[in-house]
This record gives C-alpha cells, sequence and structure tokens, in this order.
C-alpha cells in the first residue's frame, strides 16, 4: 500500500509561494494539493489558473487540482493546459458525474470524485470503476485548519472494501484535519493519499512533518 502526502498550498505563504514550492520539491511530498474554491460551491474563494499556472513552472510533482466549484465541466480544458495533473471533482457539484470523469480522463490525466462528509460511500458503487482516485473529505469543504470528522475512518474502510470488490486501482485520499494523530489511522484503514495543509505549514519543521505523517 502507498503512504503518499499531498501538502495543501491553501495554508502555504501567498507572497512568497516560490520557497514553499522549493521546500516541497526538496521533501517527501508525493503531489501539490490545490484547492480552487469559487464562493457558491463553498463559502471561500481561494485561487484560479492564473496561480496554477505559475506553480507548474516550478513544481517538480504532480499537481492535485481539488475542484470545489459549481459546473467544474467548464474549466477540465484549462486546469489541464494550465498543469493539473489530477482533477477531482464534487459528487454533490456533478448532476451528470459520469461525463465529468469520462471528459477529464479524456485529456489524459487521472480523475477522482470528492465526496462531502454527510455524502455516503454507497453512492461510487456504479462509478467506481472510473475513478483514479476517491477524495474523501474529513471536513466540510471551504476552510483549512479545520478539525477532523471521525466517521471518516469508518468510510476509508467502506470504500476500501468497494475497492477491493471491484478490483480496481484506484487511490484513496483524505482531505481536511489531517495530523500526525491521525494519520497513522487513516493508512491502517486503507487511505493511500494525505492531504495536509494547517499540519505541514504551521509546523516548525515542515519537511520533518511531512515525513512524520508518513510513520
Ligand atoms: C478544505 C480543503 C483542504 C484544506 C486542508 O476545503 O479542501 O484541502 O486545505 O487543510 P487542513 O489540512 O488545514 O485541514
Ligand atoms: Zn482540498
Amino acid at each position: 500500500m502507498s503512504k503518499m502526502i499531498a501538502p495543501s498550498l491553501l495554508s502555504a505563504n501567498f507572497l512568497n509561494l516560490e520557497k514553499d514550492i522549493e521546500m516541497l520539491n526538496n521533501s517527501q511530498a508525493d503531489w501539490l494539493h490545490l484547492d480552487v474554491m469559487d464562493g457558491v460551491f463553498v463559502p471561500n474563494i481561494s485561487f484560479g489558473q492564473p496561480v496554477i499556472k505559475h506553480i507548474k513552472k516550478i513544481a517538480n510533482k504532480p499537481l492535485d487540482v481539488h475542484l470545489m466549484i459549481v459546473n467544474p465541466d467548464r474549466y477540465f480544458e484549462d486546469f489541464k493546459k494550465c498543469g493539473a495533473d489530477i482533477i477531482t471533482v464534487h459528487y454533490e457539484a456533478c448532476t451528470h458525474l459520469h461525463r465529468s470523469l469520462t471528459a477529464i480522463k479524456n485529456l489524459g490525466i487521472k480523475a477522482g470524485v470528492v465526496l462531502n462528509p454527510h455524502t455516503p460511500v454507497s453512492v461510487l458503487e456504479d462509478i467506481i470503476y472510473l475513478c483514479d482516485v476517491v477524495l474523501l473529505m474529513s471536513v466540510n469543504p471551504g476552510f483549512g485548519g479545520q478539525k477532523f470528522i471521525e466517521n471518516t475512518y469508518k468510510k476509508t474502510k467502506q470504500l476500501k472494501e468497494m475497492i477491493v470488490r471491484n478490483n480496481p486501482s484506484t487511490l484513496i485520499e483524505i482531505d481536511g484535519g489531517v495530523n500526525t494523530t491521525n494519520s497513522k489511522q487513516l493508512f491502517d484503514c486503507g487511505a493511500d493519499v494525505l492531504v495536509a495543509g494547517n499540519a505541514v505549514f504551521s509546523a516548525d519543521n515542515p519537511m520533518k512533518m511531512i515525513m512524520d505523517l508518513k510513520k
């Protein structure tokens, strides 16, 4: 089982992103997690294509773009052009999820579905075979630094069972409130990728924190 860490740039220093990205380039981080928020699907507004385009120029790891926006299909091609290697869309924002995932995969990049904390894993039964990644939100999306929702352990195990049963190579990603008090248990439940914003960027030694989260 893979143990990957995807630091979320939402908690990075926006006045000096280059410094933080260089740190991540030299760290054991596996993906860079980029949170795109539109102020409609979630209460907050973050950043979009112009920022991601510049991050791509210096990042040496895959860009994992988490779209917290309504009608995300309008922008798949744009985000791919800006350097997205993985695009994840919310189940709650896609009326035609099969169409959305197919459109992302047709661009030659990885496609994933995100579930809000209240959305059961069972809704994925007939779409799991198309998912390169399933991201379980362990907080309500919109902000960094929130408290981890404990019910995520149960959902992670249920999702792992569904993946094993259907035999796809789907990765399980967890996002929100991840820190060293829950990382080990999440990996034990079947998670492959942990997103961490606050835990990494508020640490005295972010590179060491990334290593500690993998232990
Ligand atoms: C929340 C975002 C997360 C967030 C995680 O809406 O999707 O990626 O940045 O931040 P932490 O790790 O601080 O909860
Ligand atoms: Zn995210």
